[in-house]
């Protein structure tokens, strides 16, 4: 099995076969997909890929969460006054933890490609991140900080931007620049010749 079986299905076009070059999600084609090997019907299919993305969604925002809160508690260690030393460990731990977050999630497909290599990954990102916290109470500990350290309210992506300080509106400003001043204009080119609908 190889991606162009499920990412670029066969199509018939004037008598010719070819492989579609518009790489998509299966899901737009079950037909030419999917159920090019599978019986199983459009609605099973679908409810499996959804019920992993579903599920290592759960468990990624679990891992996000101890992650966030380990950040923001090292944060509160540095302020406090700790050293490069005794923060080492706690370091490596958010890193670890950050990496397998990365792995499982940064490509996207890997929730469907490999759903118990996600879960596996994650939760050892979780407990990963989870130990980070506990080192960091001792440092926080150690500086006489013993209240559980304040979390700021994260619970829309806004907030979230302006806790970090994006500043989102001139990110998007640039990203317009970028297009209109030094991306070639290839969908122009192609709706031109009739080849973009
Ligand atoms: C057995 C079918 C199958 C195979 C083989 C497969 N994929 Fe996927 N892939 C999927 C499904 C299903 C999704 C989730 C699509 C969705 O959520 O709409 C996906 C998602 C993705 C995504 C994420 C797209 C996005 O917008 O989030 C990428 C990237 C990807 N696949 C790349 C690959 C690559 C590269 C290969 C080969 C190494 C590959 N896939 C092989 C079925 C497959
Ligand atoms: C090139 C053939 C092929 C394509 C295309 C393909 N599959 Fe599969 N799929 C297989 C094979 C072979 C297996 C393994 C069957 C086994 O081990 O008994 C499998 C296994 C699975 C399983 C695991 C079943 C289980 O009980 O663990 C799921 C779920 C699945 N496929 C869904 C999909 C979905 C959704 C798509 C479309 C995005 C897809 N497959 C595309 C051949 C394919």
């Amino acid at each position: 099995m190889a991606c162009v079986d499920c990412h670029m299905p066969k199509k018939r076009d004037k008598g010719i076969t070819f492989t579609d070059h518009r790489v998509m999600s299966p899901l737009a084609n079950i037909e030419g997909t999917c159920q090019s090997c599978h019986t199983q019907s459009k609605e099973y299919l679908v409810g499996m890929v959804t019920s992993y993305q579903e599920k290592i969604g759960e468990m990624k925002i679990r891992a996000e969460d101890v992650l966030v809160k380990a950040h923001i508690e090292a944060g509160a260690a540095w302020k406090a006054g700790a050293g490069e030393q005794e923060m080492q460990k706690a370091l490596t731990l958010i890193r670890h933890a950050q990496w397998r977050w990365d792995y499982a999630i940064a490509s996207h497909g890997a929730s469907f490609h490999a759903p118990e290599e996600s879960l596996r990954v994650l939760g050892t990102a979780v407990e990963k991140a989870g130990e980070a916290r506990l080192e960091i109470a001792r440092v926080l500990a150690k500086h006489g900080v013993t209240d559980p350290v304040a979390m700021p309210d994260l619970s829309t992506k806004e907030k979230a931007q302006t806790y970090i300080g994006l500043n989102v509106e001139k990110l998007k400003a640039d990203k317009e620049a970028f297009k209109e001043n030094v991306l070639p204009k290839w969908d122009e080119e192609a709706r031109q010749k009739g080849n973009l609908m």
